[in-house]
Formats: C-alpha cells, sequence, structure tokens
C-alpha cells in the first residue's frame, strides 16, 4: 500500500527519493510524485505521474532534472479518488508553501474539508489528503510545528505524514498514527520511510515511530515529539539483515526467489528453536499454569496469514485438545467476541502493519485477553503491542503473493502447538520426538520438491488456459488448498475457489462439467480414501484432476487422477507445510505462461493498512 519516502542531506534529493520509492514498489501503487524544495527559487517543486513509478522517472530523467537536498516521495495507492496526476500525492495547499504525502485514510475528511469550502479554500483533487495540506495551511501563522500539531489535534483515522513547508526549507515533519513510518539516521542526512528497505542502501540505524509522535528531520539530526509536542528521546535501532535480501539477485521475479528461499529461510526459523529434541521458543512469558488454564485460543489474521490460522487449528486442536477459533481480523474486530483473561489471542501478520489484524489485536487486548503475535518484520506495530512475539525470521519478503512468510508462519504455528502440548501432557513422547525429526527435516524435503520445479512448469502448461479452478480437500489439505487457491487467483486472475471435498456435493459439484480443472490435495493420510473417492466423484462429471499427495501413495492415486503431484512423507502436521510448495509454483509459473506482472498483480497489496 503507499509508501513513503524523505530525505534531508546534502545530496541532490531527487534520485534518492525514487530509488526509495522503487523499494517500495511491492506495496503495491497505482501513481507516484515526488516534492522537493527548490532551493533556487524558495518554492516547492511537485511533480506527479499516474502509472509506474519508472513514468516519473522518465519524467525527472531519473531524478537528475530537480535540484534541491530536501524532499518527500510516494507511491499512492488509490483509495479516495481514482488513480490519476491529480490525485496522485504530493498534495499541496492552495498557496503551493505546504506538501503533504501521506499513507492512510482521514476518516473525518469530509466534515473539514466543507468547513474548509466555507472558508473559500478551493480544492483540486477528490483526496483525504489535500484536506490535510489545506489545513495545515489554514493554521499556519509562520511556526509550522505548531500548525501541524492543531491540525493532528482535529483529524480522525490512520495516518502516516511527511510534510514539507516552503519556509522551512531544512526540514521534513513526519507523523505516525496506525501507519507505519520509519526514521533513518545518515551521515550528515536524514530519511524518512514507510519501511526499512526504502533507506537500507543508505543507513541501518532506524527509529520506529510510535503512534502519535511527531518528528523533525534536519540533516544534521531527528528531533522527536510525543502527542503533547513535548521533546522525547527514541532508541536507535539496528537493522542486521543484507541489501541482498532485498535485491533479485539474479531471479526474475521476487515471488520465485522467495518459494525457493524457503528451505533456508525454515532453516533460520525452525533450527534454534530445537535443541536436544525439545522446542524452545524465546522470550516466551506464558506460564505453565497459563497455558493449563487456557479456555479458548482465538487466532485472528488476514489473507495467507489467515490460512495459516486455519491449519494451525486443526494442529493446535490435535495436539492440545484446547478449542480453538479462527477469525478474519476484518470479522473479529467486530463480532463482539468472547475473549476473557483465559482466551490466548494468537495474532498472525507477516508485515505486522494490516490495519484490520491491528484493529483486532487492540480489540481482543482490550477484552483482556493475552496476545501472542507471530510476526516477519521486526519492530513492526503488531509486534510492538503484543505481549510476546515469535519472529518468523524469513527475511523481507517483496513479492505481493507470500510465501517464504506464509512457510515460516506455519512452521512457527508448529513449534508453538508442540511447545503447548508438551507443557499440557497432550502428546505421546513418541509422536512429539517424531514431529520435531520431521521439523528438522522439512527444509531439505522441501528441496527436493523445489528441485522437482520442471515437472509442475510442464502442468501449468497443460493448464494455463483454463478460466476457472476448483481446489478440492479435507482437513489441512482443505486449509491448503485455501492458500493454493488465493495463490492462483490472486497472480494469474484465473477464478479459482478451495472447497472442503464433503461440501461439493451441496452445491458446487454442479459447476463440474468436462474439462473443469480440479486440484485435488489428499495429503492427509488419515483420510486418503475418502479424498481418493471424491477424485472419483468429480472425474465421473468430467473433471480433469491434478492431484497432489505424498510420495507412498502416487501410485494409488494415478490410477484415478490426470495427473498427480507427489510431496516427501513426513509427519501429519508437516503435510501443507510442504504440500503447499508444489501449488506455489503452479501459481507462479500459470502467471507467467499468462504473462501476469507476478510480483504487483493488479488492485493488489503488500501491507494493507486501510480497512
Ligand atoms: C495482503 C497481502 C497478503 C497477506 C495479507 C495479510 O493482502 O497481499 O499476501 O497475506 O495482506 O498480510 P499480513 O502482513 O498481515 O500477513
Amino acid at each position: 500500500m503507499c509508501g513513503i519516502v524523505g530525505y534531508v542531506g546534502q545530496e541532490q534529493a531527487a534520485p534518492i527519493l525514487l530509488e526509495g520509492l522503487s523499494k517500495l514498489e511491492y506495496r503495491g501503487y497505482d501513481s507516484a510524485g515526488v516534492a522537493v524544495y527548490a532551493d533556487q527559487k524558495g518554492t516547492l517543486e511537485v511533480h506527479k505521474a499516474k502509472g509506474r513509478l519508472q513514468v516519473l522517472s522518465d519524467l525527472l530523467q531519473g531524478g537528475a532534472s530537480v535540484h534541491g537536498c530536501v524532499g518527500i516521495g510516494h507511491t499512492r495507492w488509490a483509495t479516495h479518488g481514482a488513480p490519476s496526476d491529480v490525485n496522485s500525492h504530493p498534495q499541496v495547499s492552495r498557496s503551493g508553501r505546504i506538501a503533504v504525502v501521506h499513507n492512510g485514510i482521514i476518516e473525518n475528511y469530509a466534515e473539514l474539508k466543507a468547513f474548509l469550502m466555507e472558508q473559500g479554500v478551493p480544492f483540486t483533487s477528490e483526496t483525504d489528503t489535500e484536506v490535510v495540506a489545506q489545513l495545515i495551511e489554514h493554521f499556519y501563522d509562520g511556526d509550522i510545528l505548531q500548525a501541524v500539531g492543531r491540525v493532528l489535534r482535529r483529524i480522525e483515522g490512520a495516518y502516516a505524514l511527511g510534510i514539507l513547508c516552503a519556509d522551512a526549507p531544512d526540514q521534513i515533519i513526519a507523523v505516525r498514527k496506525d501507519s507505519p513510518l520509519i526514521l533513518g539516521y545518515g551521515k550528515d542526512c536524514s530519511f524518512l520511510a514507510s519501511d526499512v528497505t526504502a533507506i537500507i542502501r543508505h543507513t541501518r540505524d532506524v527509529v520506529y515511530m510510535d503512534d502519535g509522535e511527531v518528528a523533525v528531520l534536519r540533516r544534521d539530526g531527528i528531533q522527536c515529539y510525543n502527542h503533547l509536542m513535548q521533546p522525547i528521546e527514541k532508541e536507535i535501532s539496528h537493522v542486521d539483515w543484507e541489501i541482498d535480501a532485498a535485491e533479485k539477485g539474479g531471479y526474475e521475479h521476487f515471488m520465485f526467489k522467495e518459494i525457493m528461499e524457503q528451505p533456508e529461510a525454515l532453516r533460520r526459523c525452525i533450527f534454534p528453536r530445537i535443541r536436544d529434541g525439545e522446542v524452545y521458543l524465546e522470550d516466551f512469558a506464558l506460564s505453565e499454569e497459563y497455558i493449563r488454564n487456557i479456555e479458548k485460543i482465538y487466532i485472528v489474521a488476514c489473507g495467507s496469514s489467515y490460512h495459516v490460522g486455519m491449519v494451525g487449528k486443526y494442529n493446535l486442536e490435535r495436539l492440545t485438545r484446547k478449542p480453538v477459533e479462527v477469525a478474519l481480523a476484518s470479522e473479529f474486530r467486530y463480532m463482539d467476541p468472547i475473549v476473557s483473561a483465559d482466551t490466548l489471542v494468537i495474532v498472525i501478520s507477516q508485515s505486522g502493519e494490516t490495519l484490520d489484524t491491528m484493529a483486532a489485536l487492540r480489540e481482543a487486548k482490550r477484552l483482556g485477553a493475552t496476545i501472542l503475535s507471530i510476526v516477519n518484520v521486526v519492530g513492526s506495530s503488531i509486534a510492538r503491542e503484543s505481549d510476546m512475539v515469535l519472529y518468523t525470521w524469513a527475511g523481507p519478503e517483496i513479492a505481493v503473493a507470500t510465501t517464504k512468510a506464509y512457510s515460516t508462519q506455519m512452521a512457527v504455528m508448529d513449534l508453538l502447538a508442540l511447545y503447548f502440548a508438551r507443557v499440557l501432557g497432550t502428546v505421546a513422547e513418541e509422536e512429539y520426538q517424531a514431529a520435531i525429526r520431521e521439523l528438522l527435516l522439512l527444509p531439505a524435503k522441501m528441496e527436493t520438491i523445489l528441485a522437482d520445479k520442471d515437472d509442475i512448469q510442464y502442468y501449468a502448461s497443460q493448464y494455463f488456459n483454463h478460466n476457472s479452478v476448483f481446489f478440492i480437500g479435507r482437513n489441512v489439505d482443505y486449509a491448503m488448498g485455501l492458500e493454493g487457491s488465493l495463490k492462483l487467483k490472486e497472480i494469474s486472475y484465473i477464478h479459482s475457489e478451495a472447497y472442503a471435498s464433503g461440501e461439493l456435493k451441496h452445491g458446487t459439484i454442479s459447476l463440474i462439467e468436462s474439462g473443469t480443472l480440479v486440484v485435488a490435495l489428499a495429503s492427509y493420510q488419515k483420510l486418503f480414501e475418502k479424498s481418493m473417492n471424491n477424485v472419483v466423484e468429480v472425474k465421473s462429471r468430467g473433471a480433469d484432476v491434478l492431484a497432489l499427495t505424498t510420495e507412498s501413495r502416487r501410485e494409488e492415486m494415478g490410477k484415478v487422477a490426470n495427473a498427480v503431484i507427489a510431496i516427501p512423507d513426513t509427519h501429519d502436521l508437516l503435510l501443507p507445510s510442504l504440500g503447499v510448495v508444489p501449488l506455489q509454483l503452479f501459481a507462479y509459473y500459470v502467471a507467467l505462461m499468462r504473462g501476469c506482472d507476478i510480483d504487483k498483480p493488479r488492485n493488489l497489496a503488500k501491507s494493507v493498512t486501510v480497512e
């Protein structure tokens, strides 16, 4: 979703801003813009363009044509007002002396706009952001920080803001509430960004702004303020991942690179947490007594993270015998959930910034629950507001369609389920040890699947022309199907649905006709025969069945399905971790053959910071 970059220093700002914005492209956007303090003229120079960042970059000769060493940049994902040059950010005030970039939504913008229009303020865009720029100018009487403070008392909603004022040419003002914003400390320069990837080439020393905070960035340093505009000191964090981690490194797409990185990501995530055949969870503050007293577990998340929760429910319930409910964060926050002090809420989020997930977390906290989050981005909002965090250590994930974050989230869920089961005494020693052994083998088994990727590419070449696909499965295979289906539809734009196989006959089977592609997932051993029956059921209605099962069942399945993908046999708990990989590859190759924009699918964003 929208990306913000800011720079104050001694070098030409525009090329730095454009380069930073290019690192944020993955978040999803439809237009881009920059505002730079043009030091020769004493004014703000604003350039904006609908479409890819390249359009803006070509317009500005890669930034070379814009002079000045202080500026802000933005990639916009349209919410209020269609994608257009005029609705792009930066938005400026009527005099052109205030420029604002914004991520989030100003909820009371209509009311504020009406107020300003009554005062004769003309508006040029349909955006909620222009209201902020105009309102700052309305309150401005020579002290820009004070004017911003007055505006903050009036606006409602979620916002990360970068603000330039032509009268204060040596500074950028940054504001954060419910939308991520980080500050970067360079040598004789300062940075502002929605996430670390935009500025890591320049600095690794960052400050994560907290809600309600304001910062003034200058060449020689940054001053932060709390919501009362009192100066505060913030702790500087050092980012320790390598720049290469956020580059394509020879791969054609980030998604493919991230699929291939999964075994390594799993090693980083799992190995340090298993010692001498036991699961260890770092910084884990839940006492054994608390775990025993848990009455109910909620897993709350969005998108693929929700699908991890679906698998997690099956595995947690089976191993711990505690009731687990999985809820979409966007539903949970409004459903008046039954939560008490004995409810553990597990929040799953790659970005740690998804607005609905964040709101659900806050609601659960308000109701007295303990919050354990499973997060990838270190220092993100969800991580910071949780009682405990288990990081997935997947490294930066750039492709919109998640792969390695999904796999590592799942691994953390498995580790957690085993840890709880051990404390509760609900798992037999033998099963516990078998699961641990298989967890340690998981990365290597995944490597064997990746080594056979050409087979998946072949199947993709057989099926990429289909317009509708059904994924069917039972139990964890059903949960895995939800993710396989989502992967396919989000990057290849093929309509696809995932169904619990047993539900087929209650309606969906009427859609099966000659040639319909059904991806039948049948890795879960306990229900293999039943899954076979469902394959026969759809085949007899004319479906073309691509089945996924384990090596030991390949032959059997081959007798009924048109084609079979086999994954290595493993502990039941881990089947979806292996099974999802061919589904990711299938979606990838299908999208490739259809000529889709794989890393940046239309209308989607990596980090969804609006409701
Ligand atoms: C977006 C992404 C998905 C992701 C979902 C939840 O829709 O495109 O890949 O699963 O948000 O994001 P989170 O960062 O909370 O896991």
